[in-house]
C-alpha cells in the first residue's frame, strides 16, 4: 500500500498524487494541441479509455487537424465514429470543427467561456480543454469530479438543481491550483479525472489509498456513497428513437420483442435505433432488389414519465417477406391487438394502414 500525500492544500496534494499515481502517458496527454485534446475529450465523454485509443488514433490518421476533419464529408467522420456510440457527438464533432474553420479562422479560441460556445463543448469539456492546452485557471465538473468534490466537500444539496449545480461550481472554482499554474492546471484537472475513475469509484471507494482522505468531509462521517446528491424527478431526458416499419405486399409487419428491462420491456416493436448509422445497417440488409419503397414518415414526440422520445419513423415496404436480423416475427393488423404493442407504436402502425400520412 502506498502513503497518500498528507501535507499542503487540495489542489496541491492532487497534483503530487497524479505526478506519483495518476495517468500519464495517454496519447492525448502528449500534446497541449487543442484539436487533438478536443478530440480525445469528446471520445471519452461516454466511452471508457481503452475503446477510444484505437478510434482516437484512426481518426487523427484520416483528420490530422481541424481543417481535414471540418472539409470531410458527413458520412466518413460517421463510418469512423461508428462502434463509439452516441452519434451526436460525431455531428457536433464535424459542426465545431466547421465552425473553428470559419469563425475561428482555424485555430480553436483559448478560453473556456469562447470553447464552451463551439457545438458539443459543455462547461465541463471547455474546462478541461482550456486547462489541458492553456493552463487557464478554470474548473471541470463532469461525473468523475463530481463525485470526488460533493465527497470531499459533503455536499448534499440535490445536483438535480441548477442553482445546487452552479454553487458546486463555484466551489469547485474556489479549489482550483494557485501556483505554479503553467503545468499544475493540466496535472490538476486530470488529477481529479483519474482520482474519481481509479479510487473515489462509485462503489466501495478505497479511501486509504486518496490523498485527499485526511480533508475528505464524507470519508470523516463514513459515508461517502452517500455522494453525489441527485434526485431523479428534476431529470428529464430526451432520446431521439429512429423507428422502422418493415411492411410486406400482405400488410404484415416486422415486429422484434423489446428487451426485458427498461422502455417498453418485453413488448412487441418495430425496430428501434438510436442513430442512422445503424439503422442503415439494418435496412442494407434488405436489399435493393426486395425493397419497393421507402418513406420518411412525420416524427413525433411521445411523453414518458422521465423521458421524452422523438419518434423518427421510417416505413419501408418489401416485395418479399425475408426473416430480418434479431428475433422477431411478421405480423399483419389482426395480430397486433394480440402480441400488445406499446399505444404510440399501434397509433403508428394503424396510420400508416389508413394512409393518413
Ligand atoms: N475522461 C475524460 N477526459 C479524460 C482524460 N483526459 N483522461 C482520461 N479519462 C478522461
Amino acid at each position: 500500500m502506498s502513503v497518500p500525500a498528507v501535507g499542503g492544500s487540495v489542489a496541491e496534494r492532487v497534483v503530487a498524487w497524479q505526478v506519483s499515481h495518476g495517468r500519464n502517458h495517454l496519447p492525448w496527454q502528449q500534446t497541449r494541441d487543442p484539436y487533438r485534446v478536443w478530440l480525445s475529450e469528446i471520445m471519452l465523454q461516454q466511452t471508457q479509455v481503452v475503446t477510444v485509443l484505437d478510434y482516437y488514433a484512426r481518426f487523427l490518421d484520416r483528420f490530422p487537424d481541424v481543417g481535414a476533419l471540418a472539409k470531410a464529408p458527413q458520412d466518413e467522420v460517421m463510418g469512423l465514429w461508428s462502434g463509439l456510440g452516441y452519434y451526436s457527438r460525431a455531428r457536433n464533432l464535424h459542426r465545431c470543427a466547421q465552425q473553428v474553420m470559419v469563425d475561428h479562422g482555424g485555430v480553436f479560441p483559448r478560453s473556456a467561456e469562447i470553447l464552451a460556445t463551439l457545438p458539443g463543448i459543455g462547461r465541463s469539456t471547455a474546462g478541461a480543454i482550456a486547462a489541458f492546452c492553456f493552463s487557464e485557471r478554470v474548473p471541470i465538473l463532469d461525473a468523475n469530479v463530481r463525485r470526488v468534490l460533493t465527497r470531499l466537500l459533503a455536499f448534499d444539496k440535490d445536483l438535480a438543481s441548477a442553482k445546487n449545480e452552479r454553487l458546486l461550481w463555484d466551489l469547485a472554482g474556489s479549489l482550483l491550483p494557485t501556483h505554479d499554474l503553467n503545468s499544475a492546471m493540466p496535472r490538476y484537472t486530470q488529477g481529479l479525472m483519474d482520482l474519481g475513475a481509479s479510487i473515489c469509484t462509485p462503489r466501495a471507494p478505497d479511501c486509504s489509498e486518496c490523498p485527499l482522505m485526511g480533508s475528505c468531509m464524507a470519508w470523516r462521517t463514513k459515508d461517502p456513497e452517500r455522494y453525489p446528491v441527485r434526485t431523479r424527478k428534476l431529470t428529464r431526458r430526451s432520446e431521439s428513437w429512429q423507428l422502422t416499419i418493415v411492411r410486406d405486399g400482405q400488410g404484415r409487419v416486422w415486429l422484434q420483442r423489446r428487451p426485458s428491462t427498461g422502455i417498453w420491456a418485453g413488448m412487441h416493436c418495430v425496430p428501434v435505433f438510436s442513430d442512422e448509422v445503424s439503422r442503415a445497417a439494418f435496412v442494407s440488409v434488405l436489399g435493393e432488389s426486395s425493397k419497393v419503397s421507402q418513406e420518411e414518415l412525420q416524427p413525433f414526440v411521445h411523453v414518458l414519465t422521465h423521458r421524452d422520445l422523438h419518434l423518427h419513423p421510417t416505413l419501408i415496404d418489401v416485395d418479399i417477406a425475408i426473416n430480418l436480423p434479431g428475433d422477431g416475427v411478421w405480423l399483419g393488423p389482426d395480430q397486433w391487438q394480440v402480441v400488445g404493442l406499446p399505444a404510440p407504436i399501434r397509433k403508428l402502425l394503424e396510420a400508416t394502414q389508413t394512409q393518413l400520412w
